[in-house]
């Protein structure tokens, strides 16, 4: 390393051997073979995101011929999901794939964009929007924090529930309905009458079990695995918003990773988000008529006049988000993406 260190001044001056050294004694501090990867989230494994992970460690197992020890922790085992940001930034893991709007809370607002209603018709507008320079403008944010934004991860559309049919505005009045960590849906679930209450999702199922909520949203492949089926009567197709992932790392972790394993780490990354990407759709639509086959939740279309009456109640939260949170520049490049018609 003395060596190197000499001729590195030689060539290239003493700050650009300073910052090659640093780099160098990062690596050595992290033995190969004893490398811990924990990548904690909060679904089943039996989902995209918990079918990604499963790939994410596979391949960085075989490229690395096992130096890395990836531990998965499903379905909130080790952290809900507030904890596991809190646990990323101060290292007690060291991956993480949390929905999109639950980064409001530690300050990165831009992100609850995501949760607006109706933004994205599909995913082709999804996709215009994260694969492009909005989703490396956001990305960009997560560094101050400590953090490495690494990948985008598709899930799906959600799905409102609830015992009881919710079809126009006007049947969400009263209703105590669950949502995640973010005041886009804490605004869209009071402009359409109901009463909003944020919690983790590994409480969603006995929240909903013991009446503390009356219903909630959801994709899917999550209503199903969570199990929500067991206790809401009635899911509407609404289709009404987004939900999907940012893939973060520690970033101090990430940087401190000898050169070969971190060029693993992003071809394993690499494979996971386009099995992510590629099963999204899928797995949603099969989870969807595995829902159906169940008998107990009744699965209602939303009609065209319901999904107006939806848009029309839905406008204020967009005002809201506008006025609030983001830089119009941001929320111009989003509309200028997607098309969307709501950015008023
Ligand atoms: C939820 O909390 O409902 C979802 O964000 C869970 C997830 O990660 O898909």
């Amino acid at each position: 390393m003395k060596f190197k260190r000499r001729s590195l001044i030689a060539v290239g001056g003493a700050a650009a051997a300073l910052g090659i050294a640093a780099i160098h004694l990062a690596e050595q501090r992290r033995p190969r073979g004893k490398i811990v990867l924990r990548f904690s989230h909060v679904v089943d494994p039996d989902t995209p995101k918990g079918k990604a992970a499963e790939l994410f460690k596979s391949s960085l197992t075989e490229a690395t011929g096992g130096d890395v020890n990836v531990q998965i922790f499903p379905n909130s085992t080790l952290y809900k999901d507030k904890e596991e940001l809190e646990a990323l930034q101060l290292g007690s893991v060291e991956l993480i794939a949390p929905s999109l709007g639950k980064l409001g809370p530690l300050g990165l607002r831009d992100f609850e964009m995501f949760d607006l209603p109706f933004l994205f018709n599909d995913y082709a507008a999804l996709h215009r929007v994260t694969r492009g320079p909005v989703g490396v403008d956001l990305m960009e944010r997560l560094t101050p924090r400590g953090l490495l934004g690494l990948a985008f991860w598709d899930n799906g559309f959600k799905q409102v529930s609830a015992n009881k049919p919710l079809i126009m505005p006007a049947d969400f009045r009263g209703l105590r309905m669950r949502i995640q960590a973010s005041e886009v849906l804490d605004s869209q679930m009071r402009a359409l009458g109901a009463i909003p209450d944020q919690m983790a999702l590994s409480e969603v199922l006995p929240a909903l079990a013991a009446g503390v909520v009356d219903g909630t949203e959801n994709p899917p492949s999550n209503f199903l695995t969570q199990r929500m089926y067991t206790v809401q009567k009635f899911m509407t197709k609404s289709d009404h918003g987004y939900l999907g992932y940012v893939v973060i790392a520690n970033e101090r972790f990430w940087r401190e990773l000898p050169g070969d394993i971190r060029s693993a780490a992003v071809a394993a990354l690499k494979k996971a988000s386009a099995l992510a990407d590629a099963i999204a759709q899928s797995e949603n639509d099969s989870a969807l008529d595995r829902i159906a086959s169940m008998g107990t939740t009744k699965i209602l279309a939303l009609p065209d006049d319901a999904k107006r009456s939806w848009k029309e109640a839905l406008a204020v939260t967009y005002s809201e988000f506008r006025r609030r949170r983001m830089g119009s520049h941001l929320l111009d490049a989003v509309a200028a993406a997607t098309g969307a018609s709501l950015l008023g």
